[in-house]
């Protein structure tokens, strides 16, 4: 029996020593106090779930725990613009996981904190990295070119809503480099509000809400509902919204 490489990441606990103190950050999170145990998806685990969800909290503490910079980056980016990224005053939690991995460690990986993409670009650019992003690109073509052109394959790779910066084409054009480098052995882990990728059929989505994390279908998602309601009556429903009392 051949063992598989993929998933890198197999699943994610709390420990069972950890002090969870349910008043403080952030096992005041619902999700993050009843973790429990996530399994991932060798290809693609989605985060959903409300605004304040946690799961930002969980995606950066992991990524922590993984070697990756809090404030994103490849692992080879250590550096600091903002002191508030410090693991240690931020992320209480990436001590209190567990993971187990893969025997295979992944050839590549990033971690992508969508608010401070632009510093990552910064850095990379202040030290003439190869993994350098063009800052005369706009946002969304920067994530593009990340994608296509520095993300290598064989590689484990964090996202933090990476769809903000994308026009619609751009999204389907990042859908199939997600894939590209799925089916070249990648495993991604996305936090994400982006109907169009949670449509990836070799997913799994994991639902952040106040009784902990659920697997739930593409269909059950409301990103899938609210917005396929909304492009089927959107007349009406903007009277609705729309309307004074
Ligand atoms: N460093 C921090 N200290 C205290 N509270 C925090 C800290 N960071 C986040 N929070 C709080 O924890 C909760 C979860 O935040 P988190 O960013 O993980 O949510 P999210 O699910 O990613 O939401 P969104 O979809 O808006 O990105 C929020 O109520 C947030 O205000
Ligand atoms: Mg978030």
């Amino acid at each position: 029996m051949v063992l598989a490489a993929k998933p890198y990441l197999q699943q994610v606990s709390l420990q069972s020593k950890s002090i969870i103190d349910s008043n403080a950050y952030p096992y005041n999170i619902s999700a993050i106090a009843q973790l429990g145990t996530l399994k991932f998806h060798s290809d693609i685990t989605f985060f959903v779930g409300e605004n304040g969800a946690g799961k930002s909290t969980l995606l950066e503490a992991i990524a922590v725990n993984m070697g990756f910079s809090a404030e994103g980056g490849t692992k080879n980016a250590r550096f600091s613009t903002m002191s508030e990224y410090s693991a240690e005053s931020v992320y209480p939690i990436y001590e209190s996981l567990k993971i187990n991995k893969s025997f295979k460690m992944p050839r590549d990986g990033f971690f992508l904190r969508a608010e401070s993409f632009f510093n990552v670009a910064t850095y990379m650019e202040s030290i003439g990295s190869p993994d350098a992003v063009y800052h005369q690109q706009s946002h969304g073509e920067a994530f593009l070119t990340l994608l296509t052109e520095k993300f290598r394959g064989k590689g484990l790779y964090l996202l933090d809503e990476p769809e903000a910066a994308l026009s619609p084409m751009r999204q389907l054009a990042a859908l199939s480099a997600i894939h590209q480098l799925v089916q070249d052995e990648s495993q991604f882990i996305i936090a994400t509000h982006w109907p169009i990728l949670l449509a990836y059929p070799s997913a799994k989505i994991v639902s952040f809400d106040a009784d902990g994390l659920r697997e739930i279908s593409y269909e059950e998602t409301e990103h899938f509902t609210v917005t396929r309601d909304f492009l089927n009556n959107h007349q009406r429903r903007l009277a609705q919204l729309l309307t004074d009392d």
